[in-house]
Order: structure tokens, then sequence, then C-alpha cells
């Protein structure tokens, strides 16, 4: 059968590293989370002191990205690829509301996107991918065969982020969620380069009121049609 490659683009936390992890597996392709590749370079900035509460160096941001190496590997054992910065496991150091509070940031400068974009377009050229962002369909993959567009209202999504953070014992408070989310919407969606916008040909798929697998149903649905 043919390979091809589906991007997942929407909001933050509207369940697109869920369905897209989900539908990788079931198909056999390989699945890359490119919000982790975002969230790995804003690590290393405040790893390095380049991020504090008030300032924010761009410049050495950037003069420093191609000390940046960001790599997956998969893990047997989760059945997922991790995400590795110069050779160092960091998958669980990048989902804090700390490293999100800042990534938005960061993904809005154009040299950090072009870095990566050229990255994940090289994991993607052999297609048998599914990946998940909030360029994928327009910019990374614009050819790609499949692109979903995730949404759900900010009040359900930063409800289940905050399930997520305090499940794994975050210590963070709903209101403090929720303004990230609504935050992090609004950064993406207003930046100049390559803002978060549902490309014209993807379908929407608001999954405010489904579950994970009447979603997942769906998503498998629309998958078999174009293959
Ligand atoms: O998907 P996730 O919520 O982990 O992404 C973190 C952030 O990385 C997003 O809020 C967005 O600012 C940025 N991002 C992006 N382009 C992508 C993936 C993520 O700008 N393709």
């Amino acid at each position: 059968m043919n390979k091809i490659t589906i991007a997942i683009d929407g909001f933050s936390s509207t369940g697109k590293s869920t369905v897209a992890k989900q539908l990788a597996k079931h198909l056999g392709y390989v699945y890359v989370d490119t919000g982790a590749m975002y969230r790995a370079v804003t690590f290393y900035a405040m790893e390095n002191g380049l991020i504090g509460d008030d300032d924010f160096n761009v410049e050495a941001l950037i003069y420093q990205l191609p000390h940046m190496e960001i790599a997956f590997k998969f893990n047997e054992t989760l059945g997922f690829a991790e995400v590795y910065l110069n050779g160092v496991n960091i998958e669980k150091k990048i989902r804090t509301l700390e490293v999100s509070s800042f990534v938005s940031k960061v993904a809005a400068i154009s040299q950090v996107r072009h870095k990566l974009v050229e990255q994940q377009q090289r994991m993607g050229k052999d297609k048998g991918i599914v990946m998940d962002g909030r360029d994928i369909g327009t910019v990374v993959f614009p050819d790609a065969e499949l692109k979903l567009f995730m949404t759900a209202s900010a009040e359900k999504r930063a409800m289940r982020r905050y399930e997520e953070l305090t499940g794994r014992g975050d210590n963070v408070i709903y209101e403090d969620v929720l303004f990230n989310v609504q935050e992090r919407d609004r950064i993406d969606t207003t930046r100049e380069d390559s803002p978060l916008v549902k490309a014209n040909d993807a379908i929407e798929i608001d999954n405010s009121n489904m579950t994970l697998d009447e979603q997942f149903d769906k998503i498998l649905s629309l998958t078999k049609m174009t293959l």
C-alpha cells in the first residue's frame, strides 16, 4: 500500500499528539511531535541562561542554534519516540508549565523555525509519517495527502492539560493552565512567520465532546478514505 503523509495541526492541548501516536502505531508509520522540538530549543535556552524572568536573549539564542542537536529515539517500552537534546533524554523536562510559558515566544523566531522545519522535512521525505504541530499542513508538508485541524474549547483543553500535569505530580493551578493555553493560542495565531492557521484543504475536527475512541475512529476512517 502507498505510504502517505498525515499532517495534524491545531490549537494547544487539543490532543493532537495522543491521536497522532495512536494513528502512527496503527499504520506502522513514524510519528513526529514537532512541538517537542520547539520545547527542546526553549529548554536549551532556559538551561543556558538565555531566558530569565524579564529578559530573553534572542540574539544569543539564534547564535547558539547550531549547537542544539535535536533527535528522536524510539522507546520500545513506552511505544513512542522520546526527544533528545545533544544526546540527553529531555522528554519529561520539556512538558512543564515553565517551558510551556516560553515556548511560543521561542517558536515565533524565524531562525528557530527555519532550522526545525528543515529537519522536519528531512524526517518526512520518505512519507509514511504522522506529524503534528501548528504549521505542518501549511508550511512543512503543504502537499500532505491528509490534513487534519484539531480544535476544542479553551476551557476543555485547559482542563485536560491541568489533569495531565497534576496527574504526574506537578503543582499547578487551573487558571494558570487556562491562561497559558489562551496565551499560546494568541501568540501562535498572530506571529508573522507561519502563524497557526487551518490549511484550505484541512479537515477540521472539534473534539470538545468526543471521547478518545470516537476521535480515533473518525480519524482512522478519514485515513482509510485517503489511502
Ligand atoms: O504541541 P505543543 O503544545 O507541545 O507545542 C508547543 C509550542 O510550540 C506551541 O504552542 C507553538 O508555539 C510551538 N509550535 C510551533 N510549530 C509547530 C509545533 C509547535 O510553533 N509545528
